[in-house]
């Protein structure tokens, strides 16, 4: 007899390949409402086994179901037929999520009982086959890393007779260190966008090793946000931030599309598309579609509302921002936005993945503007109303700022490095939110928006650039 002990809030995966009895056991030692079986999903979204669209669907339930029992937790047993990498990710994810130990019990089969099994039919194959088959089928069981489950057992099949499951006290999942955390959770990272801050935020993650799929709108766009990954990259060889080696691995870490779905195998996806709350919905409604469950999804947004943008997405859990500072690879700070559904794990895991990046975090609350543009604005936005009333000149003002309150920079060379349009938009999203008239755009600012001077991005803005 062999006892097998089972917290009883566990996350249960069976792992095995079809024909190997994981589901005639798992019915034996568990109860019918304890198990999660990915077939029955698929049968209660469509009857088309082949269909990708209706399997995607069915996945949906199965890790919906799985999170809702988790959440209250019940002792859960996942089937899946199909336990690809990508299954056991978000199955692991979701008991991370849930706080809860995660059991694997690997059923192993003899050749005998091993039926080849393709989309909609069964074959019972000769002994050649069948034991190629099953020696592939055991080399893919022994592959599958054991880090990040709290316990594993190999059951052969005599011992699947003489099992016996015993169901112990709840317990807490042991917590992930940050090393774990960075190699489980996160190592491929999508950015949305690669102008000013997408670019520089896919640089920091290339550069901090991570895998990265960057993504414009237009081929153009793509090619001159690249270009400025490379130009950035080439400046840090040259002060000596980085050696030739390590720029060529980060540039190859480093893959531009312009296709959204190419961002679909990401662990963390990180939006810097212009400040427009229907954009950025609009965005995120269509990634919700195309990223697994398990995705974090990340806003670079200065000032609009977290909480807002995540009812775009069914997993408001999963949402937070990551609040970057221009030049990205320079500025030291990341501003962690807690949304009102912003889950702990989200919170743990972003911040560890900001850290891994170099970058000091700060959690804040989700407010206009968080914290340091609810700082910083209404001085910038007095910097231009300033000039307005002509009190000084631009250059007298930013000489003003930088000796006299020690500032690296003076607010105009400050708004033309940040961005005057992203600027104006920062502003107007404040304004419309806190209905304080120190977050109200000044004219300046909105004429030189409309009239696209952006600042030195677009070559110029309160000053001209080579
Ligand atoms: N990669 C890595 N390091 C780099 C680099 C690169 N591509 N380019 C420059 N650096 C390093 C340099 O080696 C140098 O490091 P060191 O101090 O160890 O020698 C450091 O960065 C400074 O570089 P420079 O000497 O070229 O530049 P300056 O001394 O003239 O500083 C500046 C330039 C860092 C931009 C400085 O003027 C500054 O701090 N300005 C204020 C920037 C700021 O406040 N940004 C926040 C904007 S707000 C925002 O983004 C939020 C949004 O929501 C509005």
């Amino acid at each position: 007899m062999r006892r097998i002990p089972i917290p009883k809030n566990a996350l249960v995966i069976l792992v095995g390949p079809a024909g190997s009895g994981k589901s005639t056991f798992a019915r034996k030692w568990f109860s019918d409402t304890q198990i999660v079986s990915s077939d029955r999903c698929r049968a209660m979204v469509s009857d088309d086994e082949a269909n990708l669209a209706s399997s995607g669907r069915a996945f949906q339930v199965f890790y919906e179901l799985i999170r809702h029992r988790l959440a209250l937790g019940r002792l859960t047993v996942a089937d899946s037929t199909a336990l690809s990498p990508r299954v056991r990710r978000e199955l692991r994810a979701l008991a991370r999520g849930a706080g809860v130990p995660v059991v694997v019990l690997v059923f192993a089969t003899s050749p005998q009982t091993c039926v080849v099994r393709d989309a909609s039919r069964e074959r019972r194959v000769g002994p050649e086959v069948i034991d190629r088959h099953h020696r592939m089928l055991q080399a893919a069981l022994e592959a599958i890393p054991r880090e990040g489950y709290n316990a594993w057992y190999v059951l052969n099949e005599q011992a699947q007779e003489e099992v016996i499951i015993e169901l112990t006290e709840p317990q807490m999942a042991r917590r992930a260190t940050r090393k774990e955390v960075r190699e489980m959770a996160i190592q491929r990272v999508g950015v949305v966008g690669c102008g000013l801050m997408g670019s520089g935020i896919a640089e920091v993650c290339a550069r901090a090793g991570y895998q990265v799929v960057v993504r414009e709108v237009s081929e153009e766009l793509l090619q001159a946000g690249l270009r400025r990954i490379e130009q950035s990259m080439a400046r840090a060889v040259e002060r000596q931030k980085m050696t030739p080696e390590e720029r060529d691995a980060a540039r190859a870490r480093i893959r531009g599309t312009t296709r959204l779905e190419d961002l679909q195998d990401s662990d963390l996806v990180i939006e810097a598309v212009p400040e427009k709350m229907d954009l950025k919905k609009e965005v995120w409604r269509a990634l919700d579609g195309i990223c697994p469950a398990s995705t974090i999804f990340a806003s670079n947004t200065s000032s609009l509302s977290i909480t807002e943008m995540a009812t775009a997405t069914r997993r408001p859990d999963r949402f937070c921002g990551l609040h970057f500072f221009n030049p990205v690879p320079v500025m030291k700070l990341v501003e962690l936005v807690r949304g009102y559904s912003t889950s702990e794990e989200t919170v743990a895991t972003c911040r560890a993945f900001a850290e891994s990046l170099g970058k000091t975090v700060v959690v804040v609350k989700d407010h206009p503007g968080f914290l340091v543009n609810y700082l910083a604005l209404p001085f910038l936005l007095d910097a231009v109303r300033a000039l307005e009333k002509g009190l000084a000149t631009k250059e007298e003002i930013d000489t003003a700022v930088r000796l006299g309150l020690n500032h690296p920079m003076g607010p105009f060379e400050f708004l033309d490095l940040v961005g005057i349009d992203t600027t104006y938009y920062i502003a107007e999203a404040m304004f419309a939110e806190l209905k304080d008239p120190r977050y109200a755009p000044p004219v300046l600012l909105k004429q030189m928006t409309l009239a696209g001077l952006h600042g030195r991005k677009t070559g110029r803005g309160f000053y001209t650039y080579g």
